[in-house]
């Protein structure tokens, strides 16, 4: 671990039970649980906070925790025929995580997890991996994996992020018109004719490559920059599927969106590659 400054803004403590790093810093606060290595909490100064935590989260390791910015690895989605049966999204969820290295300065921090078990990963898919998180006025989550197996690895990911809103019934995305989406509601391919708005339960797959995005109402506005993604998945459970989970509150749905920077088409990671997967985002100084 090293630290290029005298000034200590790393914490460590205990959120709704989940033993955490906390940076407290004059230009923001963040919150990483150690168990699935995730984001909870991000606010810049003076700002509403960025990230949606669900209230009735499970927070005693034994399912992956709702809400926050959790990661999809080293699959997205149901897993795939070599690993059928095993949990949707993957392992890095539900896997708990160490500060490898620690970067601070009165300008920024940058943390970088790891496994406390990497053997685990390296055994079972030949991968290894790290969590970066980059906080300044913006965030910046990363998921390095890479190679070091003998045989191609065929990798799908998400940063899964849960936005914190005012009112999704007022959010827009336009840059997503025009494109086209995978409808995992209707098992069906469409294209985005008008801008986007979400009024309804809402699981899509977008073939967006573009790197920036905002999600824009009166109330918000929220800039995202993706790269490493080849979609873009946006997901909200509405009223009907936020009431069949017992860790989403009934009226959670109407301050949240999902919007996830993701591979999904599979890439093709060979022996000795490092693939890199970043969705950065932050709130429009307007709009504290
Ligand atoms: C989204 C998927 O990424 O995650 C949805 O597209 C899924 O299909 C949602 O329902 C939540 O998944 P989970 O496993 O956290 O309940």
């Amino acid at each position: 671990m090293s630290s290029h400054n005298q000034v200590n803004y790393l914490s460590e403590q205990d959120i709704q039970g989940l033993s955490c790093y906390q940076i407290n810093h004059p230009l923001f606060s963040a919150t990483v649980s150690k168990f699935g290595g995730q984001l909870l909490n991000f606010s810049g100064k003076d700002q509403q906070p960025l990230i949606w935590l669900s209230p009735l989260a499970v927070t005693d390791g034994s399912k992956a925790i709702r809400g926050g910015s959790p990661i999809c690895w080293p699959w997205f989605g149901a897993a795939p025929e070599a690993y059928k049966g095993e949990s949707q999204h993957g392992y890095a969820r539900n896997t708990y995580w160490q500060l490898e290295q620690l970067q601070q300065s009165s300008a920024q921090c940058t943390l970088t997890l790891v496994p406390t078990e990497p053997e685990f990963f390296h055994q079972k898919f030949g991968l290894a991996v790290k969590l970066i998180y980059q906080f300044a006025e913006d965030a910046k989550v990363s998921v390095e994996t890479t190679n070091i197996g003998q045989q191609d690895f065929t990798l799908t990911a998400a940063i899964h992020s849960y936005f914190n809103l005012v009112d999704v019934g007022q959010i827009s995305i336009p840059e997503l018109n025009q494109h086209s989406y995978f409808d995992k509601l209707l098992n069906a391919s469409a294209r985005q004719e008008q801008p986007l708005q979400i009024n309804q339960a809402i699981d899509r797959i977008y073939h967006y490559q573009k790197p920036e995005l905002s999600l824009c109402s009166n109330a918000d506005r929220l800039r995202l920059k993706h790269s490493g993604h080849d979609s873009i998945v946006v997901w909200n459970p509405w009223q009907q599927d936020a009431k069949a989970m017992s860790d989403f509150p009934d009226l959670g749905y109407q301050s949240m969106l999902c919007v996830e920077a993701a591979i999904t088409q599979g890439l093709i990671l060979k022996p000795g590659e490092t693939h890199l997967l970043s969705q950065a985002f932050s709130r429009d100084q307007r709009f504290k």
